[in-house]
């Protein structure tokens, strides 16, 4: 598994989980059971939530730090036993029929209910570690079927790289990204420390009559061949309208990021999170500086790149697994 490592001296497997980033997320209406159909660009970026896989012989533990978080408001996880993780894990034991049980340690540095996917990461990935972890053998794919179970992400950070995701998230297409080598796009992402919750952007959202698709085919085109500023200029977010009515601070934020000179800005899913596009990682930094100087320090902000092929470069100790 490319993003975990096993420590066999200590038993235990740790796993990087990233966050993601919707290109461009298009939802066209609402279906019979509920959801909405949509269809979305999802890439990994490095920016992960970091999950330490232990054997146990009974009993699923899920214990969660916090490191640097956005805010003095931040949002409570839930509590263990109806974490993502939790209900991931008990899943996979259900579904294998596997006898033992596991602790799973979340060291978390994605922002929470911040429309990077954390949560579901963190399903995701604790699927795939005590899939490896517990020798249980289930495909990817069946994984996926289980991630879906879950929640709408969860298949496409199962899958862990570039795809397109359709249905109400859990139709996944791969893309496979030909990137001239040296290509990197690097992204500023800003969370303002408050959480969006997702069904009620959903309930809120009303179908334009605007069509999307010329702009779903650059994006996807750009992404394909690794072109950043195509891409920068056919970010699309259906959900921009209804979250930015209710949270108007997050426009304002978008038109800071846009006078630091970021060549795109778009809301991450449903939001709280931001992000700018930057032609390269000093005009990220750059980005960054100016929108933290204009906007106050209380601002939590990342500098990140895109890594379409999901694989994680872990900092410190880890680093020399990669
Ligand atoms: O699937 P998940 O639990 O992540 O979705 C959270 C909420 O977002 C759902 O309860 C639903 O209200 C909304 N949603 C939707 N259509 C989707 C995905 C999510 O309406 N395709």
């Amino acid at each position: 598994m490319e993003n975990g490592k096993l420590d066999r001296g200590a038993g235990c497997l740790t796993v990087l989980a990233p966050a993601k980033i919707n290109l461009t997320l298009e939802v066209f209406g609402k279906r019979d059971d509920g959801y909405h159909a949509l269809r979305s660009l999802v890439v990994p970026v490095s920016i992960f939530d970091t999950l330490t896989l232990t054997p146990l012989d009974s009993g699923i533990e899920v214990t969660c730090e916090l490191v640097g978080l956005p805010g003095e408001n931040l949002p409570m996880l839930p509590e263990p036993r109806n974490n993502l993780a939790t209900r991931a894990a008990l899943l996979l034991k259900e579904a294998t029929g596997y006898p033992g049980g596991a602790r799973v340690h979340i060291r978390k540095e994605i922002p929470i209910g911040g429309g990077m996917g954390g949560g579901s990461a963190d399903a995701a990935w604790t699927l795939r570690g005590l899939n490896s972890l517990w020798g249980t053998g289930l495909t990817v794919e069946a994984l996926m079927e289980l991630g879906a179970r879950l929640g709408s992400d969860i298949p496409a950070m199962v899958y862990g790289k570039a795809v397109c995701m359709e249905g109400r998230g859990e139709k996944i297409s791969p893309i496979s990204c030909r990137w001239p080598a040296g290509t990197d796009w690097w992204i500023v992402v800003v969370n303002p420390g408050f959480n969006v919750p997702t069904g009620d952007v959903y309930r809120r959202f009303r179908s334009g009559l605007t069509s999307t698709e010329e702009t779903y085919i650059n994006a996807r085109f750009a992404l394909e061949r690794g072109d950043g500023k195509l891409a920068s200029a056919s970010l699309l977010n259906s959900l921009e309208e209804p979250v930015f009515y209710k949270y108007p601070l997050l426009a304002i934020l978008v038109e800071r990021l846009k006078s630091a000179g970021a060549a795109g800005v778009l809301l991450s899913g449903s939001g709280a999170s931001v992000f700018a596009m930057a032609a390269n990682y000093d005009h990220a930094l750059k980005i960054e500086s100016q929108v933290k100087r204009d906007t106050g320090s209380w601002l939590w902000t990342r500098v990140a790149k895109i890594v379409p092929d999901g694989v994680m470069v872990a900092h410190g100790p880890l680093e020399a697994r990669v």
